[in-house]
């Protein structure tokens, strides 16, 4: 069936809905292709409201039948829903449809993946598997009973009673639909159990397929740790008998929080020293953490409607990167998501897809489960803390958990509850929520007599469909230091809240070195023109981890700025700052790692067009390729010695020292093939026993221009597992050479076992293709007519990846005139095709526009 017209839907027009839910009980027998559905849904009418319309949403389902009270009805039935006339009193709904989870390639609503039957209902997939109010703010007790002849049959909440081919559930808290989940499916579990702060016992279950048991030992363990870390932290205790996660290879996102029963992608919970990276086994603890954590900011608590998306995400965020922080150490995990913050984030807030934090119009809310939702989200709760300090921040957050456990909130609902417990006033913070565009925050200083003087000027530009920006709470912390490097002022929190502010320092002995937004108090842009001699004493004199490594890092990026414009030499400042951080055995090797990492291709672009340039990718290509060589040269001496003290010889573990160590390693490696012509990189091919050590040699040696016969030797190693097989595509994309980029892709794409199906092994590819900056924006134009071919085909079968894939297009309007009109035709190709979904649809006119 083709879609609606799409329609906007807008945050003015919130209304709560006319009926309420008392219970819902469901019924699924399970057949690939005619599934039934039986649902019995116990309503009555909304004291709160004074309209009557019964309208339940529903999607691609046959009615088979419908009852209220017991008597058969003929509703009207539309593309989007089911409407008919309902008794003013508590009644009970009843529908039969059929569904065919089979053939779902949108992985929303009910499908199967590998023989197994599985959910995935946010935002707003339960329409597809039942007619219901399909709203997060209409909340039901749920009772499922599944039938079917597969070994394994889950859903949310305890179990009650099972038998020969059915099993029964019942979860006791109310819930919005977006957090229904069903499994069945021939699985074995890894069970294990967590007493929890009052005494109770949890039965903890991983669900894999048969052969993965041996991969989930690393994800009960985060499950453990996190469940304690809520504890302890928040004060939070899970609620019911049973926590079950399940393993999934087909599914759009990372993980889902589904009450008591998570579904993941494999990738983001299967783990093991010889298939996963540090960077994988760091991001699984992370996911699993964020969706545990869900169960309070999120499930416990939910969102009124979508518009209040951060509600939920950003203070998960939020938690899980505190967690992750805890875990393996602040500075280093701050550093990590500043990057992220900046690449993403900013680069959003920057171009035709800014929104606000919380938006105030949607057409496909899928299309909103954004970086600026959730990292921006985030930073929203990281400033609160900051201004109102740690302790308040947690009489807050009990306040929060107290009052508003059970409902559907608001941003309103959040904020009121900091003002309450710190009679702070936030009118103005709260335009954080819905302004767009990220604040740039410029710098002057003066020093006289003693007494030094900073002052700030804040700006926001202007983003689509916001001309006018107001002034914003900016925290700003600052500490001074003088040319010793002593720090003669230590951190302190500026509230920067005027366009224009001034700051004073006195009693000072001699002009001060400001070391500004500290720990990136912000997600704000600082503009502060320093001498790279002044940067290079930062790099080595900052007392602020986070400052420190920006140092160098704006350092990196002018050098290669100036390489770019005027072919410039690498300023001498730099290369002796680098070295001097990669010499310091003083430095955690994780920290030194960040310093040694140069910015990416397409930061150095942003950075051109923020000087005012048109950047050329292959020129930016050819520049950072000029500074590795002179960093490996530069550095030739000190490299060996680096590389050699990073060996790691204990056995494996994926914890951040022996993590760190290999990053620092991998890092220098790829330095000295550079050198050595990659002698040592196929050395520790050979040698390694891990999936970190070899993958990264391997990568080392495709960016050489080598290492075909280990890619060879990797495929016959690895060809019978998935995630793997995953790297091996995706490598190849992402290290090819601008010229090869395109043609590698391409031919990918012809092996047997590349999948349009399997969201993660096309994201392999074309994420990697778009990831490659000089090869995705060739001269040719060939980079985007092929991705623009496989997402006007994948659209066809899953609308919500091809959408958000589409946003490798979305910095078009930074490029020449040749590359603008090649991206612009190309997204006129997509928009232009007959049948295009709704989520594509969307995404492609936002970014034309
Ligand atoms: N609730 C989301 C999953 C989701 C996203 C469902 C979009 C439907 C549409 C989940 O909690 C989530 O945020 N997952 C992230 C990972 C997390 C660590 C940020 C994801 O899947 O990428
Ligand atoms: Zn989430």
């Amino acid at each position: 069936m083709k879609d609606a017209a799409p329609q906007t839907i807008y945050l003015r027009d919130y209304a709560p809905f006319d009926y309420v839910v008392d219970s819902v009980q469901l019924t699924f027998k399970l057949t690939p292709t005619a599934t039934r559905v039986t649902s019995r849904i116990a309503f009555r009418p909304n004291p709160a409201t004074t309209t009557r319309d019964f309208f339940l949403h529903g999607e691609q389902l046959r009615l088979i039948g419908a009852r209220i009270d017991g008597k058969s009805i003929d509703p009207e039935i539309t593309s989007t829903g089911l409407r008919c006339d309902v008794p003013d009193a508590p009644f009970v709904f009843e529908a039969e449809v059929e569904i065919s989870p089979d053939t779902n390639t949108a992985l929303e609503g009910l499908y199967m993946s590998g023989g197994m039957y599985c959910t995935q209902c946010e935002a707003e997939g339960f329409r597809k598997i039942t007619f219901y109010p399909d709203r997060p703010d209409v909340m039901g007790v749920f009772t499922v009973r599944i039938e079917s002849d597969l070994p394994v049959l889950l859903s949310n909440g305890n179990p009650v009673t099972s038998g020969d081919g059915w099993a029964e559930w019942h979860d006791p808290w109310p819930k919005p639909a977006y957090l229904f989940a069903l499994v069945a499916g021939d699985l074995v579990n890894q069970p294990d159990t967590f007493t929890t702060m009052s005494g109770r016992d949890v039965d903890l279950n991983i669900w894999v397929r048969p052969g993965d048991e041996g991969k989930c030992a690393f994800g009960m363990k985060a499950l453990k740790k996190s469940m304690k870390w809520d504890e302890d932290v928040y004060g939070r205790e899970y609620d019911l008998d049973v926590f079950n996660i399940v393993a999934v290879d087909d599914f759009n996102m990372g993980a889902m929080e589904n009450k008591g029963l998570n579904i993941f992608n494999s990738s983001a919970v299967l783990a093991s020293p010889e298939t996963s990276t540090d960077a994988n086994f760091e991001r699984i603890e992370a996911i699993i953490a964020h969706e545990y954590f869900h169960n309070w900011t999120g499930n416990r608590i939910t969102c009124r409607d979508w518009f209040q998306l951060c509600l939920k995400e950003g203070l998960t965020v939020f938690r899980d990167q505190q967690f992750t922080g805890d875990m393996r150490g602040q500075a280093v995990k701050r550093i990590n998501d500043a990057v992220v913050l900046r690449a993403h984030q900013f680069r959003e807030d920057n171009g035709p897809l800014a929104h606000p934090v919380r938006p105030t119009s949607f057409v496909e809310i899928n299309n909103f489960y954004t970086v600026t939702i959730y990292e921006k989200g985030a930073e929203i709760i990281g400033m609160l803390r900051r201004l109102v300090g740690p302790d308040a921040y947690e009489k807050a957050l009990d306040l929060y958990f107290t009052r508003h456990d059970g409902d559907a909130a608001t941003i309103e609902d959040w904020l009121k509850v900091f003002e309450d417990a710190t009679g702070r006033d936030l009118t103005q913070f709260a335009k954080w929520y819905s302004q767009a565009g990220t604040p740039r925050v410029a710098v002057s200083e003066e020093y006289t007599d003693g007494t030094y003087t900073l002052t700030l000027r804040q700006h926001t530009p202007p983003t689509p469909g916001q001309d006018h920006k107001d002034a914003l709470v900016i925290p700003v912390a600052v500490g001074l230091l003088n040319e010793n490097g002593d720090e003669v002022v230590p951190t302190q929190l500026l509230e920067l809240t005027q366009a224009e502010q001034s700051f004073t320092f006195g009693g000072l002995a001699s002009r001060p070195i400001p070391s500004i937004l500290r720990d990136l108090s912000a997600p704000v842009i600082l503009e502060h023109e320093q001498t790279s001699a002044r940067r290079a004493f930062l790099l080595a004199h900052d007392t602020d981890p986070f400052n420190k490594w920006d140092a160098g890092r704006t350092l990196a990026q002018d050098v290669l700025v100036a390489m770019v414009r005027d072919g410039a030499t690498p300023d001498a400042a730099y290369l002796d700052g680098l070295a001097a951080v990669l010499r310091d055995d003083g430095l955690d090797p994780a920290f030194r790692a960040l310093v040694l990492a140069l910015p990416s291709e397409d930061d150095t672009a942003q950075a051109l067009v923020d000087a005012g340039d048109t950047p050329d990718p292959s020129a930016i290509y050819d520049a950072h390729e000029t500074l590795k060589l002179h960093i490996a040269q530069h550095l030739q001496d000190l490299l060996p010695r680096v590389y050699a003290d990073m060996t790691v010889t204990a056995p494996y573990h994926p914890d951040a020292d022996q993590a760190g160590k290999r990053t620092l390693g991998n890092g220098v490696l790829a330095l000295l093939a550079r050198i050595d012509g990659g002698r040592q990189a196929a050395a520790q091919y050979t040698a390694a026993d891990n999936m970190t050590q070899q993958l990264a040699a391997l990568a080392t040696l495709l960016k050489a221009g080598k290492g075909a016969a280990e890619l060879a030797k990797f495929e016959r190693e690895w060809q019978d597992d998935r995630l793997v097989m995953d790297k091996w595509f995706g490598l190849q994309v992402s290290c090819a050479a601008p010229d090869a980029a395109v043609q590698t892709a391409q031919k990918l794409t012809d092996h047997p076992a590349f999948t349009m199906k399997n969201p993660n092994r096309f994201r392999a590819v074309f994420g990697a293709l778009a990831g490659n900056a000089a090869g995705f924006h060739h001269p040719s134009g060939a980079g985007y007519a092929l991705l623009a071919d496989w997402l006007i085909k994948l659209d066809a079968l899953n609308p919500q990846t091809t959408a958000r894939m589409t946003a490798a297009f979305s910095t078009w309007r930074r490029y020449d005139a040749e590359r603008q009109a090649m991206m612009r035709a190309a997204l006129q190709r997509i928009a232009d095709t007959p049948d295009l979904s709704r989520d594509t649809t969307e995404m492609v006119s936002r970014i034309l526009d």
